[in-house]
C-alpha cells in the first residue's frame, strides 16, 4: 500500500492531533498530582512513526526492524542488533544462545557456572536457571550498586564459564575490567544494558564491552517501543543461535517472506529426519517465539533520535536531587562508577540504618504525597519466594545486597519530571527528615 498523497495528509493530521493531545498537561498541584518514577516521553513525531508503520501494512518484523537494529548497533558501536519483544526476552535469548551446539567447545553445558549479582531484576538471573546452568551470586557495592571486581575474580571457579550483569539503574559496572577477566579465561560476558542506554564508561557506551548486551524498550526505559528489547553483539557466530532461539528454535535462517536463503532448502539431512526434510521445519534448538513487530521498531527509531536529549534530562534531574539531598547524613546517596558518565535510570537512596529512620516510613510519607518510589528491584533475589528451591553458589557474603534490599529505594529521573515536581520531591524528603516519626 503506498498512496503518497493520502499518507502525507494522514501524517499532518496525526501530527496536529498529537501536538494538541500532548499539549494538554494539567497544572501541578503538590501532594495531589502524581509524581511517577518513570514514564514514556512521546513527541508528535513518535505518533507519526507509529501510524506510518501501520500504514505500511507490514504486521511482523521487516524493513523498519532492520533499520532500528542497525541504528542501535551503530549507536553502541557494535556490529549487530537483534530485536526481540522485551528486555527479559533479550536476556533469555542471549543466555540461551550460549548453550548452542553451533558454538562448538565454547558452548555452555548444564551445570556450567554463570556469575551474576545477587541484587537486581529477576530476568537477569532467570535465564541462567532456565538453561540448567548454575548461578553464582556476587555482592554489590553500596552507592554504586555494582559488582566489585575483586569479588568477581574470587568467584571464578573451574566450572565458571560466563558472567551476566546489569548496569544497575544506569550506573555502569566495571565492564572493561570484567571483559578482560573474561577474555583471559575464555568466559562469556553479557551486559544487561536494559537500564543504561546512553551511559558511558571511559568514554565508551555501556553495551559495547561484552560478547553480547541487552536492552529493554519498556516505557520506563531510556527509549521506548512499548514492549520491546534488543540483543547487541559483535561476533557473526552468535547470530544464528540468537535468531534460532528467538524464532521457535528453527534451523532455517530465511528472513520473513523468503524461502531458500541457504539454497539447500530440500537438501538437508539433519538429526533423525528423512533426507530432504524442508529446512523451514527443521529445529536445531529448543526455542521460543520472542519476535517483535515493525510498528515497535518504527517508534524505536523515532525515539532514538532524542536519546541524547533524554540522557541530558536524566543527568540534570539526577544532579538536582544530588544538590538537594547531599547534606543529609541520614541518606547514602548514589555514586557514579569511576570513569563513568551514567544516564541514570533512577536516583537510588539508601536510608542509613544507624540514622534510626526507617525506609518504610519515608516511602510511605512520599506515597501519601503522591510521590512514586520503587525498591531496588527484587532485592537479594535469593530471598524471593520464586527461588526457594534453587541452589545458588554464593561467592561472597551478600551484605551489600542485604542492606540495599532492606534500606534502599529509588526515585525517578525520567525526562517527564518538571522542575516543580523535583522541587516538591526534595522538599518532601527534607520535611520528613526534619521530623521523622519516632
Ligand atoms: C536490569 C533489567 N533487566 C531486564 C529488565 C526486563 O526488561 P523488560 O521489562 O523489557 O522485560 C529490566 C526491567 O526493567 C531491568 O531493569
Amino acid at each position: 500500500v503506498n498512496e503518497p498523497a493520502t499518507r502525507a495528509t494522514v501524517q499532518s493530521e496525526v501530527e496536529r492531533y498529537a501536538q494538541r493531545a500532548l499539549g494538554n498537561s494539567e497544572d501541578f498541584v503538590p501532594g495531589q498530582t502524581h509524581v511517577p518514577v518513570s514514564g514514556r516521553t512521546l513527541a508528535p513525531q513518535d505518533f507519526v512513526a507509529l501510524v506510518e508503520a501501520c500504514l505500511d501494512g507490514w504486521l511482523t518484523a521487516g524493513p523498519r526492524t532492520e533499520t532500528f537494529e542497525r541504528q542501535i548497533a551503530q549507536r553502541l558501536g557494535v556490529r549487530s542488533g537483534l530485536m526481540v519483544n522485551s528486555g527479559s526476552s533479550a536476556n533469555l535469548v542471549a543466555v540461551s544462545a550460549l548453550t548452542s551446539p553451533l558454538l562448538g567447545s565454547r558452548r555452555l553445558r548444564p551445570g556450567d557456572e554463570v556469575i551474576t549479582p545477587a541484587l537486581g531484576f529477576p530476568t537477569t538471573l532467570n535465564p541462567i536457571i532456565q538453561n540448567g546452568l548454575q548461578p553464582v551470586l556476587v555482592d554489590v557495592d553500596l552507592g554504586t550498586y555494582a559488582m566489585k571486581v575483586q569479588e568477581v575474580r574470587d568467584a571464578i571457579g573451574p566450572k565458571t564459564r560466563a558472567i551476566i550483569a546489569a548496569h544497575t539503574l544506569g550506573n555502569p559496572f566495571e565492564a572493561d575490567v570484567i571483559r578482560d577477566i573474561c577474555r583471559e579465561r575464555d568466559m562469556w560476558l553479557i551486559e544487561d544494558n536494559c537500564d543504561a542506554l546512553g551511559s558511558t564508561l571511559h568514554g565508551r557506551p555501556t553495551g559495547s564491552f561484552g560478547d553480547m548486551s541487552t536492552l529493554s524498550f519498556y516505557p520506563a526505559h531510556h527509549i521506548t517501543t512499548g514492549e520491546g528489547g534488543m540483543v547487541a553483539f559483535n561476533s557473526p557466530k552468535l547470530r544464528r543461535p540468537l535468531e534460532s532461539f528467538r524464532d521457535w528454535g528453527r534451523a532455517c535462517y530465511c528472513p520473513p517472506g523468503e524461502d531458500d536463503t541457504c539454497g539447500r532448502r530440500f537438501d538437508w539431512q539433519l538429526g533423525g529426519l528423512p533426507a530432504g526434510y524442508d529446512h523451514k521445519y527443521i529445529y536445531s534448538h529448543i526455542g521460543y517465539n520472542l519476535k517483535s513487530t515493525d510498528i515497535q521498531a518504527s517508534l524505536g527509531s523515532s525515539q532514538l533520535q532524542r536519546l541524547d536529549f533524554f540522557g541530558e534530562m536524566r543527568k540534570r534531574n539526577f544532579r538536582y536531587y544530588m544538590d538537594g539531598l547531599e547534606d543529609r547524613p541520614e541518606l547514602l546517596l548514589p555514586r557514579a562508577t569511576e570513569g563513568s558518565d551514567p544516564s541514570w535510570f533512577g536516583f537510588p537512596i539508601l536510608v542509613r540504618p544507624e540514622s534510626g529512620i526507617k525506609r518504610r516510613d519515608l516511602i510511605q510519607f512520599l506515597d501519601e504525597r503522591n510521590i512514586g518510589t520503587r525498591l531496588l528491584f527484587g532485592g537479594d533475589l535469593r530471598r524471593q519466594p520464586a527461588y526457594a528451591d534453587v541452589e545458588f553458589r554464593l561467592a561472597s557474603d551478600l551484605g551489600g545486597a542485604d542492606q540495599a534490599m532492606k534500606h534502599g529505594f529509588w526515585i525517578g529521573t525520567f525526562p517527564g519530571l518538571t522542575d516543580e515536581m523535583k522541587a516538591f520531591v526534595v522538599e518532601t524528603i527534607l520535611e520528613f527528615l526534619e521530623s521523622p516519626p519516632s
